[in-house]
Parts: structure tokens; sequence; C-alpha cells
């Protein structure tokens, strides 16, 4: 009755057949199972062992274009700055540079990654609710395209900053628009009460503020509402509040030449029906299109998000009289989603043979010891056996940067495909590798 009750709680989830229909670079053939762009995840699973996150570099150059292409036909002067958060892999960052992408970053960290990806620091806006005084002297020392300044405090602090370095700070004031984005509370940015961006009623003095210091030019404003956006009714909501905070600056005499609209578009981990790039640009430039502004986005889960798999290896199966449990190698230390905002993510068997047995419901989990280590309760799966290996779907975005190394669980391995071929992007971190900089106390 338990496996009953859970399979109606979750009748409505995508079968492994739907889940491939709206991805098509990952195909069955019958006899190597799940290809990525034609390429078997068998053998890198085989080779590069288990959990290892394979990346299509196919389908990552395919995004950045689409992006690109949608802005363009919105006529807009448009950039785009890749939320680096997403995924700061060093394949990843240098496809986009060759995709012409700047990047978005939020730590000196980032940006060092950024620079060393070779982006031009021109092309790269420095984003975040508490930069410290060195890291806001390495961003000004690199002379970074804009600064999203997210307070008065902040913003006293660069003043101080580029006058000592004798520097001119671009910056953009982000503007919280105290909108609900309707998506997970724990990524929802725009809203009065979350801890980002300016007061929407303190915009026009801090801006004419910004614009008296003699170190600070003020070059137009910023707004992110969160993150896994699902309908377009909010962006048109903040964008409406930001078009007309420009009309109000201008009506001062201040000069506003650059909107950053913020990143935030959703994608389907359920096959769930989310907005087109192309609908994000008409709504960007409904809001936007007769102020003479350079627009900017700054997506990262729309970029990766549905780019990367986590290949996983099956333990064991534990069927208690509940629940068959399937334990995988990989866990909530590798891809933290499910654990931290119960996020629905695609499991898949890579053996094509699996994938053609009937279903029944299984909870999928990892070894962590703690319960929030699960990726899915009640999915509908195949049997599988010990070392049945699975894809994780729609990994590509906030799974490898977000990983921890908790129960002495080294990194995972990653590999990325590409032109038919793969290779390794990052060896698995070694056990030893765990206690590197460790010292006993004197
Ligand atoms: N710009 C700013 C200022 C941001 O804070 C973020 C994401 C982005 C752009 C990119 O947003 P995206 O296009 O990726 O939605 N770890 C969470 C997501 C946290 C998002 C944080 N900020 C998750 O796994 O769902």
């Amino acid at each position: 009755m338990a496996n009953a009750s859970a399979a109606l709680d979750h009748a409505d989830d995508p079968s492994i057949q739907d889940l491939l229909a709206l991805r098509p670079w990952l195909k069955y053939d019958v006899v190597d199972g799940l290809l990525m762009d034609g390429v078997p995840l068998a053998a890198i699973a085989r080779q590069a062992g288990t959990p290892t996150w394979v990346t299509s570099a196919a389908v990552l150059r395919g995004r950045c274009r689409a992006l690109a292409d949608a802005l363009a036909a919105t006529g807009l002067d448009a950039g785009i700055h890749y939320a680096v958060k997403a995924n700061d892999g060093r394949a990843v960052l240098d496809l986009m540079r060759r995709e012409g992408l700047g990047a978005d970053v939020v730590s000196g960290g980032e940006l060092r990654k950024a620079l060393a990806a070779g982006m031009p620091a021109a092309d790269v806006v420095y984003s975040g609710v508490g930069k410290s005084a060195a890291e806001l002297r390495l961003a000004l020392a690199s002379e970074v395209g804009q600064i999203n300044v997210e307070s008065a405090e902040e913003l006293a602090m660069i003043a101080a900053i580029a006058s000592e370095l004798g520097v001119t700070a671009r910056i953009a004031l982000r503007v919280n628009p105290d909108v609900d984005a309707e998506t997970n509370d724990k990524i929802s940015t725009g809203r009065a009460r979350d801890k980002f961006g300016i007061a929407y009623q303190d915009a026009v003095a801090l801006y004419r503020h910004a614009a008296t210091l003699p170190h600070v030019q003020p070059v137009g404003l910023a707004t992110h509402i969160g993150s896994q956006i699902t309908g377009l009714a909010p962006f048109r909501a903040a964008f409406d509040r930001l078009s007309t905070l420009i009309v109000a600056l201008r009506t001062e005499g201040l000069r506003v030449a650059v909107m950053d609209c913020g990143g935030g578009l959703g994608i389907p981990y359920r096959n769930e029906p989310v907005p087109t790039p192309a609908g994000l640009a008409a709504v960007i430039k409904g809001a936007f299109h007769n102020l003479d502004v350079r627009v900017a986005v700054e997506p990262g889960r729309w970029l990766v998000g549905p780019t990367s798999v986590l290949l996983a290896s099956v333990i064991l199966v534990k069927q208690t009289p509940a629940t068959r449990f399937i334990v995988l190698d990989a866990a909530m230390n590798d891809l933290a989603r499910p654990a931290m905002y119960d996020a629905w993510h695609g499991i898949v068997p890579v053996s094509a043979a699996d994938a053609a047995r009937p279903v029944f419901p299984a909870t999928v989990v990892g070894p962590v010891c703690e319960s929030s280590d699960t990726f899915a309760r009640g999915r509908a799966l195949p049997p599988l056996g010990q070392d049945a290996v699975v894809a994780i779907l729609d990994a590509g975005a906030y799974g490898r940067v977000m990983s921890s190394t908790y129960n002495a669980r080294p990194l995972a391995a990653e590999a990325w495909v590409d032109g038919g071929h793969w290779c390794l992007t990052r060896e698995r971190q070694t056990i030893e590798a765990l206690w590197d900089g460790e010292r006993l106390p004197t």
C-alpha cells in the first residue's frame, strides 16, 4: 500500500522517455546505453569511476547562442554576463569566453577565476551584498566593468577605496523592487525583507549622492529578484518598477546608461512549462525599449543547468517493509539541491535494457549519514542491480560548485563531451587531499 500511495503522489512525474524527449542530446542506444551527444555514458562511468559530472560542450554552446540570438532579435543593445556562481569550472568559463560572454561574479575568488579564464575585466560585473575591502580593492585595481552596489554603506567603502587607489569606480545601484519572484523561498531575492539590494524608495537619493562623489561614476541600475523563476509576471513587475526609476533619475538630470536585469530564468527540471529566452527578452524590451539604455542579463542556471548529468552507481538496493531504497555512491555532498531546496532532478538508468523494464516506486538516497541525503522519494524506476549506473539530470547549475567533502567524501571527477569524444576536466579528489593543509596544534 505504501508503494501504491507513493506512486499516486508522483503520478505527474514525467517518465524516463518524457524526460529524454525534452533533452535530445541524451538518447538510448540498445547496446551502448545512454549516450550524451553520441558518447556512451557507461564508458565514462567505467573509466572515470563514479560519481562523475559529465558536461556537453555542444549543449552549452547552443544555449549561449540561443540566448544571444533571443536578445539580438529584440534589436536592443544587450549584453550577457554569465553568473559564474552557477558553475565556475575552468572548461565552462573558457567556453563562455570563447562565446563572447562576460561574467557576473560575487567574490574575489570568482573574479580571479573569471580573469584567469581570460575574460576581459571590462566585461565583468561584480555583484553581492558583502564585498570585503580587499575584494573591492582587487575589483577596482583590476578595472572591472561595473560594480553593483547593494547599500549606502558599501557605496561609502567603494568611494574611499577608489579615491585611495586614484581610480574611478563605475557603479550601478542594485535596487530591491519588492517583488515576489514566486520561486523557492530560499532563492527569492527581490522582496523588501530579503537582504539584497537598495530599498526601492531609497534608490533615487542614493544615486543622486553617488553622482556627487569624485571617484564614483554611476552608470545605471541593476536588479535580480531570484532564481528558478517559472513565469514572466514577476520579471514584468520588477522591470516596470525599474523603468519608473530610470525616468525619475533622468528627470533630475542624472545619467543612466545601463540597465542590468539580473538572472533567474528557470529551466524545466520536471518538464514543467517555463518561459523562453525570447519571452524574457520581450519583457525586457517592453520595459526598456524607449529608454535608450544598454541592457544586460546575468543568467546562470538557464545557460548551464541542462548541460550536465551526475553519473552515480548503485551501491545496493535495500528493501524495507515500506520502501525500496536505491543507495547510490553519489550523495548530498555532491549534489546538494534536493537536500537544500527539495529540488526535483530527473534520474534515469544508463542501461537501455534497464530503461525498458517496468517501473515501480523507489526512494533514491546517498550514503551520507542524515535523512536529508535523499535525491528522490516515490520515484518510478525499474529494478536496478548493484553497480547499475544512473544519470541524475540537469546537474550543471549549482551542482559541483555547491559540493562539499562532508563525511570525508572527496570531490567527484568531471568529464567533458565534445565532438563525439570525452576527456576528464577534473581528476577525482584524492583522499589524502582531504587533510591537505591541516596541522596538529603545537
Ligand atoms: N545575478 C545575481 C546577483 C544572483 O544572485 C544570481 C543567483 C544570478 C544572477 C543567477 O541566477 P540564475 O540565472 O542562475 O537563476 N543555489 C540555488 C540558486 C541560487 C541562486 C543565487 N543567485 C539553487 O541551486 O537553486
